[in-house]
């Protein structure tokens, strides 16, 4: 049971996407390490599911959510205040993802940086690409949520050229957007 906290970002479907593609895998004894794990829903799941799990945020507000939505749950997570990689070490086997990706700027009346991307929704995703590969064990996977809204074909080209294989692993389909869980591993 996740709680809801003020000024965290609310679980949606792309959360329950994520999660769900996460959970597919045996996570036993694997380590996880959540990006971005605003109420820690994506990490308490991991922890649940026998993974050892740190989850990161750069809101003070959801590393404190993170770490009494775990209490409550009764699972330990180890949860790091920090802007993407800044204040993470170690490698992993999964790197999970749910990137703020919309496009908006601090102009905006509703802006937060729970949802905000930047101009073209990839502020925050172009930087945590260039960076997550070298905490990605060799045979580990990375697991992000991308939107139609904030061009995926540039996720899959940026992926590619690091080397990257990727495949769709989730998707859903709305009127106005659809989001993929995209599952990137290092090409053979
Ligand atoms: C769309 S929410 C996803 C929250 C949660 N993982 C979920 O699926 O419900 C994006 C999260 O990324 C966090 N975030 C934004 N920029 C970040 C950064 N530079 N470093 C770490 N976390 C960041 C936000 O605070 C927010 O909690």
């Amino acid at each position: 049971m996740i709680q809801h906290c003020e000024g965290v970002y609310k679980p949606e479907d792309d959360s329950y996407l994520l999660v769900d593609a996460l959970l597919a895998h045996d996570l036993g004894g694997k380590r996880v390490l959540d990006m971005g794990t605003g109420t820690g829903i994506v990490a308490v799941a991991a922890a649940q599911a026998g993974a050892d799990v740190t989850a990161v945020d750069v809101n003070p507000l959801a590393v404190r959510c993170c770490e009494e939505n775990a209490r409550r749950n009764g699972v330990r997570i180890r949860v790091i205040l920090s802007d993407l990689f800044e204040r993470v070490d170690g490698t992993y086997d999964f790197i999970t993802f749910n990137p703020p990706y919309l496009p908006g700027t601090d102009d905006d009346p509703d802006y937060d940086l729970a949802w905000s991307g930047g101009k073209d929704g990839r502020a925050v995703v172009d930087r945590f690409l260039v960076q997550f590969p070298r905490y990605l064990r060799r045979d580990g996977a990375l697991l992000l949520v991308q939107s139609s809204l904030n061009d995926p074909e540039k996720t899959k080209h940026l992926l590619k050229e690091l080397g990257f294989c990727t495949r769709i692993v989730a998707k859903k389909n709305y009127f106005y957007e659809r989001l993929y869980v995209v599952e990137a591993r290092r090409c053979p």
